[in-house]
């Protein structure tokens, strides 16, 4: 695996961006979020994709699903609604088809997975044991399809779900939560309490988009998931939260579109980061703030990433 490329480093500037994820260790802070990406062949002619933190594919099922009615997409001021309800071939044709791919980029692969109950979770956390990863993602927050929070929403169900995931899985667990609950810090001490090795957050908020002429949803779902720059504020709130909430490291999600974005998710408390919406209209962002953030670190006086985490000045 690369740990470092030449061009992470900006002339004069000696700054390491490897980060450190409990067990698990990325070249840099910077992720692609799962459902933003496809299984990354589709972003390899736009992206060196050998550059990036970690990769993490469209969220994967046990069975096949087709996902939901159309329209699955809408724009909205500063961001965009999905339903598109977890579509995927399910996990064998994801082992079969896109994991050998994905395996040879030589950068970390977090595989993304949701069951339709306790048992399925787990037994997608261990299908995994006998291929090479970087680690599971357990997404206990899809808002499109149904029961796809619950294990993101009750503290006892999620501690119970992560901690027989980590009895079951080899990898490196992160436990994906939602920003639509009351207490995010609960939640967030809950998957820490089951054995999670990080959590990632936030995944969308739940939102909805009318066409008052037709009196209609504007998604086949009725509901969707809300993402991009406009969820930025609640998800950096999410992080700091949950940062001040647990001891184990925070993988920041929400809105992220810049080197900015980036530096006040580390301040907020986010160990690492991934970008999700911004792929759709920018599919180079990752790599731009890949290219600026030991230019972003220099300014902020530290030598690592790791260093900025959580050091928000109250
Ligand atoms: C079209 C679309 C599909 C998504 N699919 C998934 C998915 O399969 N699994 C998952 O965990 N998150 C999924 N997400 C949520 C993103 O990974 C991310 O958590 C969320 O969009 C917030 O980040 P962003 O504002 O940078 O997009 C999806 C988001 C979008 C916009």
């Amino acid at each position: 695996m690369k740990t470092s490329s030449p061009k992470d480093q900006s002339p004069g500037l000696s700054v390491d961006l490897s980060v450190r994820l409990g067990r698990l260790k990325l070249p840099n802070p910077i992720l692609v979020a799962s459902g933003t990406f496809g299984y990354a062949r589709e972003m390899e002619p736009m992206i060196d994709l050998s550059r990036l933190g970690g990769i993490l594919p469209k969220t994967v099922t046990w069975e096949p699903r087709a996902g939901n009615a159309p329209w699955r997409t809408v724009e909205t001021p500063a961001g965009m609604l999905n339903s598109i309800g977890l579509d995927n071939d399910g996990v064998e044709a994801f082992l079969a088809h896109h994991l050998p791919y994905l395996a040879n980029l030589g950068v970390p692969v977090i595989v993304s997975v949701a069951g339709s109950s306790h048992d399925e979770f787990v037994r997608l956390a261990e299908r995994f044991n006998d291929v090479e990863i970087g680690g599971i993602e357990l997404n206990i927050s899809c808002p499109n399809v149904s029961s796809g929070v619950d294990f993101g929403i009750d503290c006892g169900l999620c501690e119970k779900l992560v901690a027989d995931c980590r009895q079951a899985a080899r990898w490196p667990l992160i436990a994906k939560l939602t920003p639509n609950v009351t207490s995010i810090a609960d939640v967030a001490q809950a998957a820490e309490a089951g054995g999670a090795d990080a959590i990632s957050l936030v995944n969308t908020c739940q939102g909805m988009a009318i066409d008052w002429r037709k009196r209609r949803s504007m998604l086949g779902g009725l509901f969707g998931g809300l993402s991009g720059p406009a969820i930025k504020p609640i998800a950096l709130r999410c992080v700091c939260q949950a940062a001040q909430a647990t001891k184990i490291p925070i993988i920041g999600i929400g809105g992220i579109a810049t080197v900015d974005d980036v530096m006040e998710f580390l301040v907020a408390g986010a160990n690492a980061v991934q970008l999700g919406t911004v792929n759709f209209y920018n599919p180079g962002a990752s790599i731009e703030v890949l290219d600026a953030l030991p230019a972003a670190l220099a300014e902020a006086g530290v030598a690592s990433p790791a260093e900025l985490v959580g050091t928000l000045v109250r």
